[in-house]
């Protein structure tokens, strides 16, 4: 009996002791482990006579179950202690302040931000976005698009030409118009696609440079007409220019490609070199456009008697220059970091129309 009594003591202060979970395991192993010290005198009982096991059995089980229940609440213990180092030691300070990252220091070009605001507008009327080459053939940038050989407009156009290696004559396209046609070849109408992409022209000044930014639009089906044109155009510009309402003129033009053809002009004021649109009673030139022509059509394989529609065209860089107020486009690829950290928007200020297109 004093040898339980000395055995109980020492394993309750080795439990006491243990400074880790590793520790009370040994503890564990050397006291009730296959061979340890309780399971021995367990083990003894078994040889005992039925007397002497009454005695000492309730006794060496009590041993047991108080050392069992020692090293268990040694244990909970032990892991609350490592569970308190380890939720000081892995402490986030939720109030300092975030870590700058890419996101936060890069901005999006003006050009990107405006190319998206207009996909926006028009994906939500409905409009896909259509893409073709920048190296684009003669006949797909000026002959398909009724533009007859020799015809001064396409002088007009300062084209680029391509060196060519099989006798088909290749320019940089001067226009997003020539996937007007690479669209009406491939798509059946109806057809409402948007077409942003990069122009060339031999051309440089304060608003002109050689490769620059267009957005083209094709609407095609069976009745499309000139007053869905406006209607469209309208709603385009009071979403881009982010007004309540705008007035809009449009001026009889000409392209080749359409018939009748017109230039759309927007109530704007100008007060010291600032535009405002939606407001005042100057006006300001943003695009042009017109029905298509049924030659074109007709180049494409469509039925002028079946199918209809308008198309347009716009500068991206000048629509930039207008919302945003930039006066030289020459800056816009210049690859100035100060230019672009100035005129840059925030990348996760994603151009939307719920939230709004540029806050
Ligand atoms: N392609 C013309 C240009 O670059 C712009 C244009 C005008 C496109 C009228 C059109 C249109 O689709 O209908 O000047």
């Amino acid at each position: 009996m004093t040898d339980l009594t000395s055995l109980e003591a020492s394993l309750l202060s080795e439990i006491g002791a243990a400074a880790d979970e590793a520790s009370l395991e040994n503890v564990r192993v050397a006291s009730l482990g296959k061979k340890g010290s309780i399971s021995d005198l367990l083990k003894m009982l078994g040889t005992m006579s039925p007397d002497e096991r009454k005695v000492k059995g309730p006794v060496i089980n009590g041993l047991k179950d108080k050392i069992t229940t020692a090293l268990a609440e040694k244990k909970t213990q032990l892991h609350q202690v490592k569970l308190n180092e380890r939720l000081q030691s892995e402490r986030a300070d939720i109030t300092l302040p975030v870590l700058q990252s890419g996101l936060e220091s890069g901005r999006i070009h003006p050009i990107t931000q405006v190319l998206d605001e207009i996909t926006a507008i028009f994906h939500d009327m409905g409009f896909a976005v259509a893409e073709g080459p920048d190296i684009e053939t003669d006949e797909l940038n000026f002959t398909l698009l009724n533009f007859p050989e020799g015809h001064p407009a396409r002088e007009m156009h300062d084209t680029f030409f391509m060196p060519s290696s099989d006798g088909k004559k290749r320019v940089l396209r001067t226009h997003t118009s020539p996937v007007q046609i690479r669209t009406m070849q491939n798509v059946k109408p109806p057809i409402r696609v948007i077409i942003p992409g990069r122009t060339y022209r031999h051309d440089s000044d304060q608003t002109h440079t050689p490769m620059f930014h267009q957005c083209e639009g094709l609407v095609i089906d069976e009745h499309a007409h000139m007053g869905h044109m406006k209607w469209v155009l309208e709603e385009f510009c009071k979403a881009f220019f982010e007004v309540p309402s705008v007035k809009m003129r449009l001026r009889p033009s000409h392209f080749p490609f359409t018939e009748p053809s017109a230039e759309v002009d927007i109530q704007c004021s100008r007060k010291g070199g600032e535009v405002r649109f939606g407001e005042g009673d100057d006006w300001m030139e943003i695009l042009g456009c017109g029905m298509v022509h049924p030659n074109v059509l007709k180049n494409c394989g469509l039925d002028p008697d079946k199918v209809q529609g308008f198309a347009w065209g716009m500068g991206i860089d000048r629509l930039a220059m207008l919302k945003y107020g930039m006066p030289d486009l020459r800056d816009f690829f210049s690859g100035d970091m100060r230019w672009i950290e100035h005129y840059g928007f925030r990348p996760l200020d994603i151009p939307n129309l719920i939230r709004g297109l540029s806050s």
